[in-house]
């Protein structure tokens, strides 16, 4: 079946509204955070499952038969809830993406919704409350920050461009982590979803991410896509589609940069 430009445009316009009212809630949370240990490296807030409640529960008052998955599940589980009929559209939520940045009041963060079909995003949005950057795209159309068009930039690695790095990478360090330090200048925002937009943006030319969970990825990928970056795994192998059906929270390895850079990266990776 084929997706309506009408029913991506409603599809998206949820997305914009249910991001700004979790974006906006967790601003005001931030001032009175309760942070605990989800794991030994990571932490999770209230304001993690408040915004998710309020992003799921905004999405099925307009989409009552589509499906979920989303970072904050039971303890040690994800949430995820099948799509009811067809089209089988799945929403893709990481309600803070930043939640290390938000426990620690540093306001860098940011709300992902991504939306698949048939293992593929055709929607995404990532909103940046405290700067109020809304970074939308939807399949066919082009990516946009606060309804502007954005490209990504044609910039070659070099000492004065910047590249987004994770901050998982393990011992040893792999050389080329060293050599995009080195050779460019690096940075770490602590979201994922937000150096995903930047890209989009041109701001960076490029970002390697470790482990990243679909949440993670979903919409900053779509996003970056439609503003023509690429977008694949550390090989240079396209990342979807996904089976959604038996997403039970795997982590990929991604890389998405400009066209130029892209390739580049790819080589010095497998190297
Ligand atoms: C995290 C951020 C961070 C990345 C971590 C993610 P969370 O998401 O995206 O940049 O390095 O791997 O877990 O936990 O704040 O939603
Ligand atoms: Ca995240
Ligand atoms: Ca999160």
């Amino acid at each position: 079946m084929c997706l309506e430009q009408q029913a991506l445009s409603q599809i998206l316009e949820t997305a914009i509204v249910a991001a700004r009212l979790a974006g906006q809630h967790a601003m005001e949370e931030m001032n009175y955070v309760k942070a605990t240990l989800k794991n030994p490296t990571e932490l999770v807030t209230d304001a993690d499952r408040h915004c998710q409640q309020l992003i799921v529960d905004r999405i099925k008052e307009s989409f009552p038969d589509h499906g979920f998955i989303a970072e904050e599940g039971e303890p040690g589980r994800i949430f995820k809830r099948a799509p009811r009929g067809e089209p089988a559209i799945w929403w893709v939520i990481d309600p803070i993406d930043g939640t290390n940045n938000f426990a620690h009041a540093i306001p860098i963060f940011t709300v992902s919704i991504g939306v698949l079909y048939e293992g593929r995003p055709i929607a995404g949005v990532v909103f940046d409350p405290a700067t109020e950057s809304m970074y939308t795209a939807v399949k066919g159309g082009e990516a946009q920050l606060n309804g502007r068009r954005i490209e990504t930039g044609q910039d070659d690695i070099a000492a004065v461009n910047s590249i987004g790095l994770d901050s998982h990478f393990g011992d040893p360090l792999p050389s080329w982590v060293a050599r995009i330090i080195r050779q460019s200048r690096f940075r770490n925002f602590g979201t994922t979803a937000l150096q995903l937009a930047y890209v989009a943006a041109g701001g960076l030319i490029g970002t390697v991410v470790c482990t990243p969970k679909l949440w993670d990825i979903a919409a900053g990928v779509m996003i970056a896509e439609a503003a023509g970056a690429i977008a694949t795994d550390w090989r240079g192998r396209p990342l979807f589609p996904v089976d959604l059906d038996n997403y039970e929270g795997h982590a990929f390895d991604v890389l998405v940069a400009n066209r130029k850079v892209h390739p580049r990266l790819v080589e010095w990776i497998g190297a």
